[in-house]
């Protein structure tokens, strides 16, 4: 009971800055780093520009974790973009401190034009667009032909377009984001999430054909972890090793 009380008070500490800016030479940093590196290696011909980042449960660390990789992208003078598709809870306008205004929603809507809709942190060096006025048509905003042309567009101006998006158990919103994306960034929060909860939601991605590229592991507890003696408080394994576990877990 202590140790979640504990965990809770670091994660709230945690949210209102980005740690590879703030604390670059952390070991969180550090291994913010070495997902970048596996993203770059699936990325070397230019085939996985478009990444979703998603989970099973809420507050796995998607948003957090897309903010960190956008900053190092941006900081080695990349051009990167991140786009808040989360649109039942928009938080990419909190890491930047931004209103959430001029967003995804109000472009497709015609509010707003192109220009309007980029919006840039010299801060972190990212480009980040914001999900924009609230929304109750969320499945038919996703399936807007406007909103694949959009994605078309970033894609040619953008060396990364990285999707924040929702967790998959609640709301079929990261099935049809997944549509728009080249491969799926899969964010595992181990101190809180259940094995079964994510087996199942990895063979729904699955039968669904949505390519997962990878599985992070965050919220590692590093001191108390045999999951992974290697990690800085996150790990990372490639194309569905965690599914390779679980099978054989369960054989
Ligand atoms: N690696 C980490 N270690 C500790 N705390 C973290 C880590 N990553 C994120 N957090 C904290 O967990 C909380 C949720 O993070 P975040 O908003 O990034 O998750 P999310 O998956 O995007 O959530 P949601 O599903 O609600 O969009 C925040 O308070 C954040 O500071
Ligand atoms: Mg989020």
């Amino acid at each position: 009971m202590r140790r979640r009380k504990l965990f809770q008070k670091e994660r709230i500490a945690e949210y209102d800055h980005l740690v590879t800016y703030e604390s670059p030479m952390s070991y969180t940093a550090e291994a913010f780093q070495k997902a970048l590196v596996n993203l770059e290696y699936i990325n070397v011909d230019g085939n996985f520009k478009v990444v979703q980042f998603t989970s099973t449960l809420a507050g796995a660390g998607k948003t957090t974790f897309i903010s960190n990789v956008a900053h190092l992208i941006g900081k080695k003078g990349k051009k990167v973009v991140i786009v808040d598709l989360d649109l039942r809870k928009p938080k990419i306008n909190r890491i930047f401190r931004s209103p959430n205004e001029n967003g995804v929603t109000d472009y497709l809507t015609g509010k707003i034009d192109y220009k309007t809709l980029i919006n840039y942190s010299e801060k972190f060096s990212v480009h980040y667009i914001v999900a924009g006025e609230r929304t109750t048509a969320v499945v038919n905003v996703l399936e807007a032909q406007k909103l694949k042309d959009l994605i078309a567009r970033l894609r040619t101006e953008f060396d990364y377009v990285l999707l924040d998006s929702p967790p998959t158990m609640a709301v079929s919103d990261a099935l049809y984001i997944s549509r728009l994306a080249d491969g799926v960034l899969f964010i595992v929060a181990q101190n809180e999430t259940k094995r079964t909860v994510i087996n199942e939601a990895i063979q729904t991605l699955k039968q669904n054909k949505v390519n997962i590229i990878g599985i992070a592991f965050t919220q590692v507890d590093v001191k108390n972890s045999d999951l992974l003696s290697y990690t800085y408080g996150y790990g990372y394994g490639y194309n569905s090793s965690l599914q390779d576990d679980l099978d054989k877990e369960k054989s």
